[in-house]
Order: C-alpha cells, then sequence, then structure tokens
C-alpha cells in the first residue's frame, strides 16, 4: 500500500532533491502546510513528474553552483506543464536560468542568519511580514536579474533578488531557506505559496491520513489474517493500532519479551496498549532464551546478531503456532504489518516496489515456509506524523511519546557479558534516571538518555560503614534531530545531583555515576 493523499482530491507536492540535506525536511514543512508531499529525485524526468498530477512541486536546494559541470538542471519545460513551482536556494537559482533570468557567480558568499529587506509590498509570498525580518543563507552564486514578467518582493545587502514570483504563472522563489526555523517567517511563506499562489487546498490532517489508511488496509487484507510483532515502540504500535482499527480481531500481536527491556514496557504493551486498543496479543516469554544465548559474550556486534536471531526464530515459531491454529479454523495469516516509516523509504530510494525491511532486530528473514505479504501502514508518514496519529488513536503517551530505544535494549547497555542480576541492576537505575528525567520535565528536551552499565570495570566506594568494591554507571543524555549528529545535553546540576544520589544510595553494586560529555560525531550514542 502507498497510503497517499486520496482524500485531497489532488496529486501530491512533490519536492524535487536536488541532494540538499534539506528535501526531507522540505516536503515535512509542505505537510505541516497540511498538504501531502513526497520527495523525487532529480533526475525524474518532466514526463514522468506530470504523470503523478502534481499539486505543485518545490525545488529543493542543493550543493551545487549551477555553472558547475554536471550541475543538475531544471528542464525548462517544466515550467510550460501548468504545474505550479516553488524553487528554494539551489532551485530558486536554476529556476532563474531555466526561465531567462540571470545567475552571476558574485564571489559573495552568504552563508548563515541574513537580514531580507522587502520590496514594495511584498508581492503575495511576503505579504505583511514584517519589512525586515532574519533568513537563513547558504549560497555562492546570486541571481542577479529575475526572469522577464517576474516581479522581484525582497532582497538582502549582497543579494539585490533574493526573492521573485508571477502569481499569473503560479512560479516563485526564494534564495534564503524557509524550511529551517532559522527563518522564522519561512513556514508563512510556505503556506502563502501552497496555499495561495499554487491554490493548494489544505487537507492533509491526522483525522485525513488515519481514514485514508484505514481505508487502504482494508482493501489490501479484505476480510483475511494477519500477524505484527510489536517491540514497545513507538512505531510497531501505531502501526499495529491501524490494522486493528481497520480490521480488527483478523490482526493478531505478538510480543516477544527478551528481558531486554526496561522496567514497566512488558506492563505497557500488555495492559496500557491493549487497554487501548483491544487488540488480540500474544506474548511470549523468551527470557531464559535469550540469556542463554547471550551467556558468556562480550562482543558488542556479536550480541547483536544473536539477539537479532534468536528474535526471528522465537517469532517464527509463534507465527507458525498461530498459522496452525488458524488452519484448523479454515483459515490462513497472508500478512506481516511493519512500521517501515517514509524517511526509511527515502533512504532506500524508493516508494514502491520491494519491501524493504529494516536492519536491526526487527523481523526479516524470514523462512520460505512463512511467507507473508507486507502490510506497511507508516510507508508515507514521518514520525512526526506516526505520533500524532497514535494520539488520534488513543495510544497511551508513554508509548507515542518514548524516545528512541535500540531493539537489541539494555543487551547493549551492559559493557561485559549480559546477565539477570546485571539486567536487574541496570534497570533498577535506567528506571531512576528517567524517573528524574520525567520528574524535572526534560523528556522533550533530551532524544533519549541510555545508561549505561560498565560490568566489566569495577569501581571503589564508601556507602554506609564500609568500603565497596562496585561499578559505575554512564549517564548518556543526548540532544539530536534525527541520531546521526548529537550533542550531549547540558542537564541541571540539580537533576545530575539527583540521580547521582538516588542511584548509589538505592542501587546496591552501583558505587559510582559518571557523565558522558561527548558528542557524535567522534561518540556515538550507545557504547556498544
Ligand atoms: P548510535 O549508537 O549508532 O545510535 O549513535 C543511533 C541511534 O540508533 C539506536 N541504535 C540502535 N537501534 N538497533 C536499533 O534498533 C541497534 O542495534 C542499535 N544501535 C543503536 C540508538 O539508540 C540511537 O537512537
Amino acid at each position: 500500500m502507498s497510503g497517499t493523499a486520496s482524500s485531497q482530491g489532488q496529486g501530491p507536492v512533490l519536492v524535487v532533491d536536488y541532494g540538499a540535506q534539506y528535501a526531507q525536511l522540505i516536503a515535512r514543512r509542505v505537510r505541516e502546510a497540511q498538504v501531502y508531499s513526497e520527495v523525487v529525485p532529480h533526475d525524474t524526468s518532466v514526463a514522468d513528474i506530470a504523470r503523478r498530477d502534481p499539486a505543485a512541486i518545490v525545488l529543493s536546494g542543493g550543493p551545487s553552483s549551477v555553472y558547475a559541470d554536471g550541475a543538475p538542471q531544471v528542464d525548462p519545460e517544466l515550467f510550460n506543464a501548468g504545474i505550479p513551482v516553488f524553487g528554494i536556494c539551489y532551485g530558486f537559482q536554476a529556476m532563474t536560468s531555466a526561465l531567462g533570468g540571470t545567475v552571476e557567480h558574485t564571489g559573495i558568499r552568504e552563508y548563515g542568519r541574513t537580514e531580507l529587506d522587502i520590496t514594495g509590498d511584498g508581492g503575495t509570498l511576503h505579504a505583511e511580514l514584517p519589512g525586515h525580518h532574519p533568513v537563513w543563507m547558504s549560497h555562492g552564486d546570486s541571481v542577479s536579474k529575475a526572469p522577464e514578467g517576474f516581479a522581484v518582493t525582497a532582497g538582502t545587502k549582497d543579494t539585490p533578488v533574493a526573492a521573485f514570483e508571477s502569481v499569473e504563472r503560479r512560479l516563485a522563489g526564494v534564495q534564503y531557506h524557509p524550511e529551517v526555523v532559522h527563518s522564522p517567517h519561512g513556514q508563512e511563506v510556505l503556506r502563502r505559496f501552497l496555499h495561495e499562489i499554487a491554490g493548494v487546498r489544505p487537507q492533509w490532517t491526522t483525522a485525513s491520513i488515519v481514514d485514508d489508511t484505514v481505508a487502504a488496509i482494508r482493501e489490501q487484507i479484505g476480510d483475511r489474517r494477519a500477524i505484527c510483532a510489536l517491540s514497545g515502540g513507538v512505531d510497531s504500535a501505531v502501526a499495529a493500532a491501524l490494522v486493528h482499527r481497520a480490521i480488527g480481531d483478523q490482526l493478531t500481536c505478538v510480543f516477544v519479551d527478551h528481558g531486554l527491556l526496561r522496567s514497566g514496557e512488558r506492563a505497557q504493551v500488555e495492559r496500557d496498549f491493549v487497554a487501548a486498543t483491544g487488540v488480540r496479543l500474544v506474548t511470549i516469554d523468551a527470557v531464559g532464551r535469550f540469556l542463554d544465548a547471550l551467556s558468556g559474550v562480550t562482543d558488542p556486534e556479536e550480541k547483536r546478531k544473536i539477539i537479532g536471531r534468536e528474535f526471528i526464530r522465537v517469532f517464527e515459531q509463534a507465527a507458525r503456532d498461530l498459522q496452525a491454529e488458524a488452519g484448523a479454523a479454515g483459515e490462513q495469516i497472508d500478512f506481516l504489518v511493519q512500521g517501515t516509516l517514509y524517511p526509511d523509504v527515502v533512504e532506500s530510494g524508493g516508494g514502491t516496489g520491494a519491501a524493504n525491511i529494516k536492519s536491526h532486530h526487527n523481523v526479516g528473514g524470514l523462512p520460505d515456509d512463512l511467507q507473508f505479504e507486507l502490510v506497511e501502514p507508516l510507508r508515507a508518514l514521518f514520525k512526526d506524523e506516526v505520533r500524532r496519529v497514535g494520539l488520534e488513536l488513543g495510544l497511551p503517551e508513554t508509548i507515542v511519546h518514548r524516545q528512541p530505544f535500540p531493539g537489541p535494549g539494555l543487551g547493549i547497555r551492559i559493557i561485559g557479558e549480559v546477565t539477570a542480576e546485571r539486567l536487574a541492576t541496570l534497570r533498577a537505575a535506567d528506571s531512576i534516571a528517567r524517573e528524574e528525567l520525567t520528574a524535572a520535565g526534560l523528556d522533550r528536551d533530551i532524544w533519549q538518555c541510555p545508561v549505561v552499565l560498565l560490568a566489566d570495570v569495577r569501581s571503589v566506594g564508601v556507602q554506609g560503614d564500609g568500603r565497596t568494591y562496585g561499578h559505575p554507571v554512564v549517564l548518556r543524555p543526548v540532544s539530536s534531530e534525527d541520531a546521526m549528529t548529537a550533542d550531549w545535553t547540558r542537564l541541571p546540576y540539580d537533576v545530575l545531583e539527583r540521580i547521582s544520589t538516588r542511584i548509589t544510595n538505592e542501587v546496591s553494586d552501583v558505587n559510582r555515576v559518571t557523565l558522558d560529555v561527548t558528542s557524535k560525531p567522534p561518540g556515538t550514542i550507545e557504547w556498544e
């Protein structure tokens, strides 16, 4: 299923990706203006673009100079197709060249925060905005002459043409990046292009996403049956809740308890998720099996491999058992639900075609006798949309706003061998850190805060009357946008103090709490 914007009654807005890191962000911003959008590669032909019947096109920024050899150009035909187009940064310059304006190497680079001066009444894009306001720039070349018939509506000290528009032709562009938060009026400018110049109707709302997706799932599955592996995380929970809304008890969820979860997470799935959705859930208690398989293993990659392998084996067996049960009732389970998100789809280079199965320990590589068709109800959605859909479906906040947690769980947060005792120690320390961060209202400020048990390191302490020989834990609070890069979060000292005091008082075996102050890169977020 592709999860497109059927109820919009209009095609998607296509964001043409010129190789900047901003294309996905632009697509998200377009959706924040309540218009469905997708990213397409810059070499998509005008014919292919027109076939999608897009409501509008946004040409993204990119790293090239329009004059550089091999720089991706815009086919001038695009502007004759009657489709509204908005050019951003490189897209603005490429648009200028294609329409007969002039782009010059001025030798002046604008990078970062720049003052934008509105010309005249600001036209449609910049009407009623402050006459001077900051925008985010990142360019070397500049547009020195707008194409014939375009009104120039803004400039900067070094760039006379920083915005132009032709409302009649429904074409417009800006030199700056309206999609980033450093351009405080950027979202308003994008919204005006979409709603006022392009005439696109704002119809992409959480309620419409739920309705369209539920209808598409019903269409795909009909009266057949599906299973879904729940991990305790946001994606699988929302995917399962959507499928349950569509097909009710034709869906069975499987939750494998591998014993590597944090305190309270099994209850969140078994009690809270089931109470919120009414889903049929089978829990497989595989704690002993995972511990046996991990016995004596200290290498992180080997731990990951073992956890992934065992997970698939346990899930496979559960699927076979359910299959046998369904078969006895004259039915068959044909579908496997997966929580694949839109960024995974874009990054693996395709909107349609081969199923994109996430690596890590998610279900993948099932054996031949377990052939399922995939149901991927989140395939068109960004993470923030998934969270909103989760809330709309009534899922608990604890699940919807859960911070990222790795598939191999606490298994890769114990440096050394994983044992039941060490897991209990880490779970207790982690639970204190989470409680205190939540109490301090910091959950939304941090991306995630792994607590790591240095089980192979011993530290000396004095606790009560005696000398102890225990272990350190590491707090690893990080701030991030996407986990690709991260910075260590400057937590208030009093919060750190409470966490440290409580952990060393309440968790026997831990006599030292340390703070990781490394950014990523060079460090990774997890320690293993
Ligand atoms: P690193 O440690 O690579 O982590 O900076 C980036 C993000 O990925 C998570 N992570 C994992 N998630 N399986 C997962 O599902 C894994 O093996 C794994 N390793 C790291 C990590 O928590 C962070 O959000």
